[in-house]
């Protein structure tokens, strides 16, 4: 079967919004253009902005994304309230292809209790708020919010009266991550078999991971018909996260011959997008992460490699090249100049701007300085700090620690805030306690650190250690990220990376449960 024949599966990604949702994962308004600029390049169907009204940088990373995009439909959300549909509104002007994705809870335990409203009232909601966004844009989503533990006859009453009010998209999100294949499987059937006009939408899944499942839910949401996948890079989302955007697509192409559908996505920008989510977000893949974990396409056994040396498709499904994991990469060295360097930019899919690339250029030699060979995890490292480092609030300017056996640990420190240098000496337990020490005293806050850790980017004594930071301030937390061969510079770097998340945080407002504001 060609991919001409096969059902098209449109991709949503919301890893800028339900990802950005996820307990740590703040990113700054730069980040989040440059993860929208990825997915579009790949091929993403729509990509979900933000939430406009929760906060002013939501607003503002939607409207300017809608600039950006070539291909992709740009998404706000927004609750059933006027206020909120008018902004997610407001924030898509100018698209050109606006969608607006609004939402209600329908569940007995949801209405009860976050929004004291009763059936009726929910079912008026919805035809208001659906009719709303429609005087906006003729490509509105619809979402029961706890949909799979809404009972089956007014699930199908919420979504007959969303058709009839003009949704075209009917999202069925299992928001607990509570249903399980088989069942979420009959939700959507039942959906398409029993409501009127179900064949004039199109019905998508939006599956959330607490019991593993999220994946396999989705699967077999689009075996009943669904015909959209919201799904995040990495899995990030709230909670447990959500479908795993790479996972998704790598089980259509890789069983099309069970599950003929197609998607429109360049798999080979896989890694790419999961590196740069990881980074922006601080949060580690983990090593045996499907599709894109460091071990995805290992084989350590003395059995699977015999097996692999003889014919790779004994052990492996799917060759790496198709997520963009280069076989060999070439290394770097002090020697290498600018035209090897940009090459291996351009093979590595980075397209850097002048400015940008004088600057990792800069940091590349640096770093050979230090290094006897860069790879390619070493470069990546060193581009997507470049951009973490970019417009903060907060800058690092220099860091020196003394330390050694029978000595306080002194840390020395110039900290540029809004411009202004700010130059520290303290001591700590430790250097790295002397280091965050001086880092508070140079910019005092109430957050305090949850978790400290230190990765090897690649191996040997030389390698840039990878450090991330976690920090809680009245119950926001986020995590900051960097590279150096020096720890303790890395430390330096990740801490106050965090401390900048914790300022684009501090605007954003918890969406409280939803008013039906008119
Ligand atoms: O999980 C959920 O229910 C959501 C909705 C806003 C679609 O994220
Ligand atoms: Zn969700």
């Amino acid at each position: 079967m060609t991919s001409t024949d096969m059902k098209r599966i449109k991709i949503f990604d919301t890893t800028l919004r339900d990802g950005e949702q996820s307990p740590g994962a703040a990113m700054t308004h730069e980040e989040k253009l440059r993860i929208a600029e990825l997915l579009d390049e790949m091929g993403v169907d729509v990509i979900e902005a933000g939430f406009p009204i929760s906060s002013p940088g939501d607003f503002k990373a939607v409207s300017e994304i809608t600039k950006i995009v070539k291909r992709a439909s740009v998404c706000g959300l927004a609750r059933a309230g006027f206020k909120d549909i008018d902004r997610a509104g407001e924030a898509l002007k100018g698209a050109r292809q606006p969608r607006i994705h609004t939402f209600i809870s329908t569940s007995p335990v949801h209405m009860k209790h976050k929004l004291n409203m009763g059936e009726n009232a929910v079912l008026e909601a919805v035809g208001a708020s659906v009719t709303r966004a429609r005087n906006w844009t003729s490509d509105v989503q619809w979402s029961a919010e706890d949909a799979t533990r809404t009972v089956p006859d007014f699930l199908c009453r919420c979504v007959e009266v969303a058709i009839h009010s003009g949704a075209t998209t009917i999202n069925i999100p299992d928001t607990v991550g509570y249903s399980t294949p088989q069942e979420y499987f009959e939700i959507v059937t039942m959906l398409r078999n029993r409501v009127p006009n179900a064949d004039k939408v199109i019905f998508s899944t939006h599956c959330h991971n607490d019991l593993g499942l999220a994946v396999a839910n989705s699967l077999a949401g689009v075996l009943a018909g669904a015909g959209q996948v919201e799904c995040t890079i990495n899995g990030i989302g709230e909670r447990a996260g959500n479908a795993a955007l790479e996972e998704i697509v790598m089980s259509l192409k890789v069983r099309k011959d069970i599950m003929p559908f197609a998607t429109g996505i360049n798999t080979t920008l896989l890694s790419k997008a999961s590196k740069l989510v990881s980074n922006v977000t601080g949060f580690p893949v983990q090593y045996n992460k499907a599709i894109v974990g460091k071990n995805a396409f290992s084989h350590e056994s003395g059995i699977h490699q015999d097996g692999m040396l003889k014919n790779v498709e004994t052990y492996e499904i799917m060759r790496p090249e198709d997520v963009g994991v280069n076989a060999t990469s070439l290394m770097l060295g002090k020697l290498s100049g600018r035209h090897a360097f940009r090459d291996k930019l351009e093979n590595m899919g980075y397209a850097l701007e002048d400015a940008a690339f004088e600057d990792a250029f800069r940091r590349f030699k640096d770093l050979a300085d230090k290094k006897k060979h860069v790879f390619d995890e070493d470069i990546s490292a060193l581009v997507d700090d470049g951009f973490m480092r970019g417009q903060e609030t907060i800058k690092v300017k220099s860091v020196r620690v003394e330390t050694g056996t029978g000595i306080k640990p002194q840390a020395t420190l110039i900290l540029s805030v809004d411009g202004e240098d700010r130059h520290v000496a303290t001591g700590g337990d430790g250097p790295v306690d002397a280091v965050f020490r001086a880092i508070h005293e140079a910019f005092p806050h109430t957050a305090t650190l949850q978790l400290f850790q230190i990765n090897a980017v690649t191996e040997g004594t030389d390698a840039q250690a990878t450090v991330s930071v976690r920090l809680e301030e009245n119950g926001r937390t986020v995590t900051g990220k960097a590279s150096d061969t020096d720890t303790l510079v890395a430390a330096a770097y990740a801490y106050v990376n965090a401390l900048n998340k914790l300022l684009v945080k501090r605007e954003k407002q918890a969406p409280e449960a939803l008013t039906v504001a008119r």
